[in-house]
């Protein structure tokens, strides 16, 4: 495994081994990637995806070089194609966490690295690592992956999270997804094509209220202003599917509420306190698989 680029490359094993290793690193900092240089190259903002790898190399032992608004703050400004900035950050360090606007940009940028690149979002592609973090955050909070039942709500069609965890899902046993959003907002057909290839039963409807009680995980997403050309069509949406305390209470014991964050207002913070609400536990465990991934990647 040298780059990360989309959830299809994992299978079982290599999930279950990376999730073993994240669970053995809990609580410890170790020098095993001494030496190694991260740089994060960040097309686009984030919180979590950043910080936690740059806090997950650290924590190895490893340095970090950085750049949060590569757009703005790097010689792509004056024209410099991906390509080259690639081409050149690979002299100066071991491995590349890119964030970029463009769909396929990982892929690009993963043809020409020696070093490994790791896929933090490319667009409305794919987010691989928030969809390994997601997995294991059913794992560590269900006690399996197998058999669960999901609802994917919101911005499905824009939302890179929804599309990665949903190839994840993917390999495992007796799965059912609910795609809950506007009509507009309808998840696409390449993961639709690949569930039935994998024979994983999903529907799709525009109602949470009809299945909030039958599902093991409410996995709630924001609807992606960034990706909307016109701001009228993202107020229509914004807010979709809102879950409050009242709808926490609907859904059944021992299920959990998942959200990638940042949340904007589909989550009210009242439910923060709900033994259900799983996501800042995704955040924690987050910064495990990424300090699994790096190891994985950077080590001889
Ligand atoms: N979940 C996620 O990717 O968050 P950030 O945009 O803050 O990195």
């Amino acid at each position: 495994m040298k780059h990360i680029i989309e959830s299809q490359q994992f299978d079982r094993e290599s999930i279950s081994k990376l999730f073993e290793l994240a669970s053995s690193l809990e609580g410890k900092n170790s020098d095993c990637l001494r030496g190694k240089i991260m740089a994060s190259l960040f097309y686009e903002p984030s919180t979590r995806t950043r910080f936690s790898f740059e806090s997950a190399m650290l924590r190895l032992g490893g340095n970090i070089i950085t750049t949060e608004n590569a757009k703005e703050f790097s010689s792509v400004s004056k024209g410099e194609a991906l390509e080259d900035t690639i081409r050149t950050i690979n002299k100066y360090v071991d491995v590349i966490v890119l964030r970029h606007h463009e769909e396929g940009s990982l892929k690009r940028a993963s043809l020409v690295s020696d070093i490994p690149i790791i896929n933090a979002g490319d667009g409305s592609g794919q987010h691989p690592t928030q969809a390994l973090l997601d997995l294991y955050t059913i794992e560590r909070e269900l006690g399996r992956i197998d058999g669960v039942s999901i609802a994917m709500v919101g911005d499905l069609k824009h939302g890179r999270t929804i599309h990665s965890l949903s190839y994840l899902l993917g390999k495992y046993r007796d799965i059912r997804i609910y795609f809950v959003s506007p009509e507009q907002l309808r998840v696409g057909e390449n993961v639709k094509d690949y569930l039935r290839r994998h024979s994983v039963k999903y529907e799709e409807t525009m109602s949470l209220h009809t299945i909030i009680s039958k599902v093991d995980i409410v996995y709630q997403t924001r609807i992606q202003k960034e990706r909307f050309t016109s701001l009228e069509e993202y107020e229509k949406h914004r807010g979709y599917c809102k879950i409050d305390l009242e709808m926490s209470k609907a859904m059944k014991d021992g299920s959990i509420i998942m959200h990638p964050l940042p949340r904007v207002d589909e989550i009210s913070p009242e439910v923060d306190s709900s033994p259900k609400a799983a996501y800042f536990k995704q955040v924690h465990y987050g910064l495990l698989i990424r300090m699994a991934l790096l190891k994985t990647v950077l080590e001889d």
